[in-house]
């Protein structure tokens, strides 16, 4: 098949992650006889630096007629001043409203042989594999926001609609039709009337998926749970802000967020793909990131956006085989393994992908 992928490498370690994971799709494009167009964009600070904004007009154009869409990471120290008229992060921001990604799926996937990696107990770790889907384009994150009182006092507004939860909730439910079979929709309902409503429309979506058993908590709960029983979850559904702190906090169940992918997917097939970590600064430039989270993203772009489930298989296969066989970037080694830079650990993938 022929594809246009837009690749926003944005800022930090976003930029070494994704040519590793271009690199790995131009693998998968030789090996299985397929057209990957690659269009580079500018995003986040290096977009604040090239052009004044975090997401220029050409960006999302270019996004817009994309199959898909590979993003790095937006953010960094040089451009975090609070008092800042522009943030990278608008940037990624814009780019989710604008293209409608209202369904972010975080899958949480521990791979056996990092059971070591995590600061939590090997024993309730065990055979976790869960998804979130954070819904991404509504709640507090786009509610109506201000200061008033003279500055002295600021508020945030957390708002969704009726249809804006149906769809996410069908999202999860599809989701979990071909999984366990089992949703868990977080909210605060206890207290937010905004959970209130969430908690009666996901509860009305599920009555369209018989053979599929819903359970409600309390996001409270529910990070408690996380880290307490974990293997017990499936799909987990939840607004936009509860989404982003589980979602962190899920990580850790995985080793390291260097190994967690993402996508963002609208109505239709376009999609974004990132890793879950951000740009980390500390170590950009420095060929140490992991760029297994990319990697692992692009696989899912391959999933959900081309339909190319088998290449998805193949690339998630070789991550697999790659770390099966000791090979570990620094944020994972253990004593035994082999390190490798980022760069390196990109070319095994892609020669992984080249042999399969
Ligand atoms: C994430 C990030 C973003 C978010 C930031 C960078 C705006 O934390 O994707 O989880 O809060 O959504
Ligand atoms: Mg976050």
């Amino acid at each position: 098949m022929k594809a246009t992928i837009a690749v926003l490498p944005g800022d930090g370690i976003g930029v070494e992650v994704t040519a590793e994971a271009q690199k790995v799709l131009t693998a998968v494009a030789e090996a299985r006889g397929h057209t990957f167009v690659f269009e580079t964009g500018l995003v986040g600070g290096a977009a604040i630096d090239a052009v004044g904004v975090p997401l220029p007009d050409e960006t999302l154009t270019l996004c817009q007629a994309a199959d898909a869409i590979l993003f790095g990471a937006a953010g960094g120290p040089k451009w975090d001043d609070p008092r800042a008229a522009v943030r990278p992060e608008q940037g990624l921001l814009s780019l989710r409203k604008g293209l409608g990604l209202y369904a972010n799926l975080r899958p949480v996937k521990l791979n056996p042989v990092l059971i070591n990696a995590s600061t939590i107990k090997p024993e309730v770790l065990q055979g976790t594999d869960l998804i979130v889907v954070r819904e991404l384009t509504g709640g507090l994150y786009f509610g109506e926001r201000g200061r008033k009182d003279g500055g002295n006092t600021a508020y945030d507004t957390m708002i969704y609609t009726v249809p804006e939860i149906e769809r996410v909730a069908r999202a999860a439910f599809r989701l979990a039709a071909g999984r366990r079979r089992h949703v868990t929709s977080v909210d605060k309902a206890n207290v937010l009337e905004s959970s209130r409503l969430w908690r009666e429309t996901v509860t009305r979506v599920a009555a369209e998926f018989p053979d599929i058993t819903l359970e409600h908590l309390l996001v409270d709960a529910c990070a408690m749970h996380l880290i307490r029983r974990p293997s017990t979850f499936d799909v987990i559904v939840t607004e936009n802000m509860f989404g982003d702190i589980l979602t962190d906090e899920a990580s850790m169940l995985a080793g390291s967020m260097g190994m967690l992918p993402s996508a963002s997917l609208a109505e239709g097939s376009l999609g974004l793909y990132e890793p879950i970590h951000g740009s980390a600064p500390d170590i950009a430039g420095q060929d140490m990131a992991n760029p297994l989270a990319a990697i692992l993203s692009a696989a899912l772009l391959l999933r959900y956006s081309l339909g190319l489930e088998e290449e998805a298989i193949i690339v998630e296969a070789a991550v697999d085989r790659a770390l099966a066989e000791g090979y570990r970037t620094p944020d994972i080694a253990e004593p035994d393994s082999e390190t490798l830079g980022t760069r390196a650990m990109g070319d095994l993938i892609a020669h992984l992908v080249a042999k399969s």
